[in-house]
């Protein structure tokens, strides 16, 4: 689900960035409900965060090896991650694909579980484009359907004793579909599953991490994976990715070779810092949680006014809109283009993100602008009314 692959219309490049708003090259300004596709959790240009990362900056970033930010974010974030270590990289891709690197050499097996239509990066063990990918870079992985666990029984049936890791979101959400919650008995399962057969539990939070909890996103079950990978929202926008996990496999993540020239760069890791300790200063999940909640009960009132019959799925703070009867998508291409027009940046289909910055006035404004997008649907929804079975 690229950002090249954006509904036409859509800006292709951007100039600059403040709290919820941003400009693209030719001077538009929308409210931005993408948030840089997750990243962004503290709204752009978050004052404590460039303070932070000006202040390493003036000291140095690409070094020798690592700088204190290093030692104080693992102290941090494998704290709140509940957590004995932690492991620095850049991407969430280098994070899921190290997190499934250490359950590997930590077992001594192969397989690796993930759920049918989950994204877990762009490495070859799990792009969704197999272009250029060899078959053989997909043996070793093997598949469940989220929320079912006789499905993840099945699939560790059909590999023997051989299953090093089962990779899960924390919640279901693949582009294109409505979102789906996990249900607390999947989630026990699986953990106890996974303790029980000595699988290592990934939970895959490069993109829901740090807005559903302060610390893991399955806490508020009592459940703890093996391994997280981190990434997105970690650095507020710079480039930091991460990997905790149990003491247990700590061996493991010493003993992999993962790497990379920029991985340790100090910059990254005090916006880290910075972002971990304002997000806990001000409550972060639960804000963006209020302000998802004001847009989700707004979005509501709206398409009830204009006659639209919509879905919200999700976490308010992560949310997905969908049409009912809008079997093309094209209604929701529509709505995201015509909300382009009137001001605010959406995704039709890829869900969208809330910051810390989205104050009941940008969330007010965009529901203007939404209102305004909806008019002009009118038309559409028409025709999709007449096409439903009667
Ligand atoms: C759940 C999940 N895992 C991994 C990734 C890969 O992260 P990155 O694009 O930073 O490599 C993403 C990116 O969207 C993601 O949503």
């Amino acid at each position: 689900m690229g950002k090249a692959r954006l509904p036409h219309g859509y800006p292709q490049f951007h100039h600059r960035a403040e709290g919820s708003v941003i400009w693209d090259v030719d001077g538009n300004r929308y409210i931005d409900l993408m948030c840089s596709w997750g990243p962004i959790i503290l709204g752009h240009r978050h004052p404590e965060v460039e303070k932070a990362a000006s202040a390493q900056l003036a000291l140095g970033d690409t070094l020798n090896g690592p700088s204190r930010q290093a030692v104080e974010l693992a102290e941090l974030l494998s704290n709140r991650a509940g957590h004995d270590w932690a492991m620095f990289m850049k991407n969430g891709t280098d994070a899921t694909t190290v997190a499934v690197t250490v359950a590997r050499a930590a077992t001594g097996k192969q397989q690796v579980l993930v759920a049918q239509g989950a994204y877990h990066g762009s490495a070859p063990w799990c792009t969704p484009n197999l272009t250029g990918v060899t078959n053989f870079e997909r043996q070793a992985i093997a598949y469940f359907a989220y929320n079912d666990i006789d499905s993840v029984l099945q699939a560790i049936a059909s590999h023997d004793d051989d299953v090093a890791a089962i990779v899960v979101t924390p919640f279901r959400h693949d582009a294109g579909f409505d979102q789906e919650m996990p249900t607390p008995e999947f989630v026990r399962a699986l953990r106890d599953i996974a303790t029980r057969r000595g699988i290592v539990l990934i939970l895959d939070e490069v993109r829901a991490g740090f807005r559903l909890s302060a610390g893991g996103s399955w806490s508020s079950f009592g459940v703890e994976p093996d391994l997280a990978a981190w990434g997105k929202a970690l650095g507020n926008g710079y480039p930091i990715a991460a990997v905790t996990g149990i003491e247990a496999l700590r061996d493991g993540s010493e003993r992999i070779f993962s790497t990379g020239s920029y991985w340790l760069s100090a910059v990254p890791m005090a916006a880290a810092v910075a972002t971990l300790n304002v997000l806990e200063q001000v409550d972060g999940p639960a804000q963006m949680e209020l302000a998802g909640n004001r847009l989700r009960d707004g979005i509501a009132r709206i398409a009830e006014s204009h006659g639209v019959v919509v879905r919200q799925t999700g976490p308010s703070q992560m949310p997905y809109l969908s049409f009912v009867g809008d079997t093309s998508g094209r209604l929701l291409n529509d709505f995201a283009i015509a909300s382009l027009r009137e001001g605010v940046y959406l995704h039709p289909r890829h869900n969208w993100f809330l910051s810390t910055a989205h104050t009941s006035e940008s969330i007010d404004s965009a529901l203007e602008a939404i209102d305004r997008a909806f008019v002009t649907l009118e038309p559409y929804v028409d025709q999709v009314e007449a096409a439903k079975p009667r």
